[in-house]
């Protein structure tokens, strides 16, 4: 019997700010209305972070939940990577500023910039390390501030963000080299340049040394969506070495419920298998994958040993997706 190491999602956290803002505050700063927004997207409410309060408080918030969840401490991580694209200065680096806040000991830290495919991304950078031995436990974190990028006057975008963080706690394991096996077990990850101009944020320090605001044009983002996420699915399950029919679990990034619905269907997962939180946490970038994984880990609908498949895309356009025995 073979023996590889294994990359294991040993525990699950998230991070929700206190404020929810409802569809109907919305329609009080821009012409839109609760009607539109829920049939366009499904979402119902977002919460939204407190003055004060920065990408690295929330991601430090479910890092330890997922710390807890894993029976680790801080004192035992040697790796720490932050999927964001706000982070709290230019730099140092997101993950930095969560290690000195955790007390974790010197490690690896570091931020991975893949807009709302960051925490797939993210995942796939720290297999990268904890296959090859080089981490033994290790924190992956989305954490997102996008309410900061909004422009309040564009009512194509500003209804559709919102802030939170979710982690995730990744421990090397023995395992059988077989897909039995807990772990990250495949990977696809994707990005085309070239559709830029489809979702960006128009600033930055090298350019208008601001931090500019999302700009996107969402009707273009939806017609290439399902197709390139359901094929980086599929190039996932066939590198994990299994059938997307044997997932137990779909957990896609939370853009909008059309979305995630036309990946499942075109792909034949049941929707009592897709978990859906695009209603109460709307479009969280980076985070809403670990966020949604946290809220099912915790309600108990997903139970250790289940095969999970994740999905994102967003600005790149990146895309990506994993699949990973709990
Ligand atoms: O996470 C990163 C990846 N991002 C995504 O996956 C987002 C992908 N895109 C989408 O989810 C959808 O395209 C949106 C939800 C952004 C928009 O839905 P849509 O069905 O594609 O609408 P549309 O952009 O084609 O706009 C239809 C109409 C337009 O009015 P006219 O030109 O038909 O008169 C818009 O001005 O809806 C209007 N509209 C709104 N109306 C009320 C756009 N936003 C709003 C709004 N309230 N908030």
């Amino acid at each position: 019997m073979t023996s590889v190491l294994r990359s294991v999602v040993t525990g699950v956290g998230g991070y929700l700010p206190d404020e929810i803002v409802t569809n109907d505050d919305l329609a009080k700063v821009v012409d839109t209305s609760d009607a539109w927004i829920v049939e366009r997207t499904g979402i119902r409410q977002r919460h939204r972070m407190a003055e004060g309060q920065t990408v690295s408080d929330m991601a430090v918030e479910a890092a330890r939940k997922a710390l807890a969840a894993a029976g680790r401490t801080a004192a035992e991580v040697d790796m720490i990577i932050v999927a964001t694209t706000t982070p709290d200065l230019t730099f140092p680096a997101v993950a930095a500023i969560v290690q000195r806040k955790l007390g974790a000991p010197v490690g690896v830290a570091f931020d991975v910039q893949a807009v709302c495919s960051g925490f797939v991304y993210a995942l796939s950078v720290a297999d990268g390390f904890v296959a090859r031995g080089h981490s033994r436990c290790a924190l992956v974190i989305g954490a997102e501030a996008m309410t900061k990028l909004m422009d309040w006057t564009d009512r194509g975008t500003c209804v559709l963000f919102a802030d939170g963080a979710g982690a995730v706690v990744v421990e090397a394991r023995e395992g059988e080299g077989t897909t039995e096996d807990q772990g990250l077990l495949g990977f696809a990850l994707r990005c085309d340049g070239t559709k830029q101009d489809l979702l960006y944020v128009d600033g930055g320090p090298s350019t208008t040394g601001t931090v500019g605001h999302l700009r996107m044009q969402g009707n273009q983002v939806f017609r290439h969506a399902v197709v390139n996420i359901s094929e980086a699915v599929v190039a996932a399950a066939k590198a994990a070495g299994v059938e997307t029919s044997a997932v137990d679990w779909f957990i896609p990034h939370q853009a909008n419920q059309r979305i995630l619905l036309g990946v499942a269907h075109r792909l034949g997962i049941d929707e009592t298998k897709v978990i859906s939180t695009v209603a109460e946490h709307a479009n969280t970038s980076a985070a809403s994958i670990p966020l949604a994984l946290a809220q099912a880990v915790e309600d108990g609908r997903i139970q250790p040993g289940q095969l999970l498949l994740l999905e994102a895309m967003g600005g790149g356009l990146t895309w990506g997706a994993c699949v990973l025995r709990l």
